[in-house]
């Protein structure tokens, strides 16, 4: 089923975690919704019945965004919905590895998926957006709360992430005043499989309101984004003070430093 009154929203990775909590939520809110996938074919199909049965349209777009050219995923959206209004970047891939332990397949695989997908997919929907007699749009780029910190054993994932906080700001200023571009960043909310209860627990300890956030806390955000016409390039950090909580040493603390 499509609709070409209803406006729809494009989400990256909308099969899966976070991305389908998206994907879901911009259902509920009355977006029929083009659900991007990669691997998880069957998971997208289970999606798209859920969603359909809010009373929305919702189709599935199969892509590999570590291949080149991914603004062709727009194109095939828009043949579908010419009415997409929003782009949620929520794609990702996240591998570990220090600077020295990185190679250059590991670089180009996430430079590619985390930070040229959302940058082309962007330019793709803009010249979209501007095609329609109502050009306005809106694009959330999903980054991580490590983007205000070094977490240099993951070198490659938050240099890809920390490009991606700074496109948002130039991409908001080249897209005004028709399409509005803001970010997310999450902190703690859906960890992999592969965190144990220890690790949680730990990196708790240094959020200052002292919990794990869920993925309702993004989807206010999001709702936030979406809603408030006067912001733009903006990076909404949802992540219970953690990216605030690490500070430096300065001067005055030295002779206190035995009360710090
Ligand atoms: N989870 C958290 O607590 C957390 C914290 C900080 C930041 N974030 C950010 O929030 C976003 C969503 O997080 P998540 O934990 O839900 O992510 P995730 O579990 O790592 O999965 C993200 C999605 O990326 C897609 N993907 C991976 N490689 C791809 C490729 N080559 N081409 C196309 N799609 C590909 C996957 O699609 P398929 O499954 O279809 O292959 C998957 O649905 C990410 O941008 C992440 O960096 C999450």
């Amino acid at each position: 089923m499509n609709n070409t009154i209803r406006p729809a929203a494009l989400v990256t990775g909308g099969a899966t975690r976070l991305g389908l909590a998206f994907a879901n939520s911009l259902a509920q809110a009355g977006y029929d919704v083009a659900l991007h996938y990669n691997g998880s074919a069957a998971a997208a199909d289970l999606a798209v019945k859920n969603i359909e049965s809010l009373g929305v349209a919702c189709t599935t777009f199969q892509a590999d965004l570590s291949e080149p050219n991914p603004g062709e995923l727009i194109n095939n959206v828009l043949e579908s919905y010419p009415n997409l209004t929003v782009l949620i970047n929520s794609a990702s891939v996240y591998d570990a590895a220090t600077i020295s332990n990185t190679d250059i397949g590991m670089l180009q695989k996430q430079f590619t998926v985390n930070f040229f997908a959302p940058f082309l997919l962007t330019q793709a929907f803009a010249k979209g957006c501007a095609l329609r007699p109502d050009p306005s749009g809106v694009v959330i780029n999903i980054l991580d709360n490590k983007v205000s910190f070094q977490q240099y054993s993951y070198a490659a994932y938050l240099l890809s992430k920390k490009s991606l906080a700074e496109f948002t700001r130039l991409a908001a200023i080249e897209y005004a005043p028709h399409v509005r571009v803001n970010a997310i960043a999450p902190g703690v909310i859906l960890p992999g499989s592969e965190r144990t209860s220890d690790y949680l627990a730990w990196r708790i300890e240094g959020i200052p309101l002292k919990m794990q956030g869920k993925a309702d806390h993004l989807l206010r955000a999001m709702n936030y984004l979406l809603a408030n016409e006067f912001v733009t390039g903006q990076i909404l950090t949802v992540d219970g003070g953690e990216g605030i909580n690490h500070q430096g040493l300065n001067a005055e603390q030295f002779n206190k430093k035995e009360e710090l």
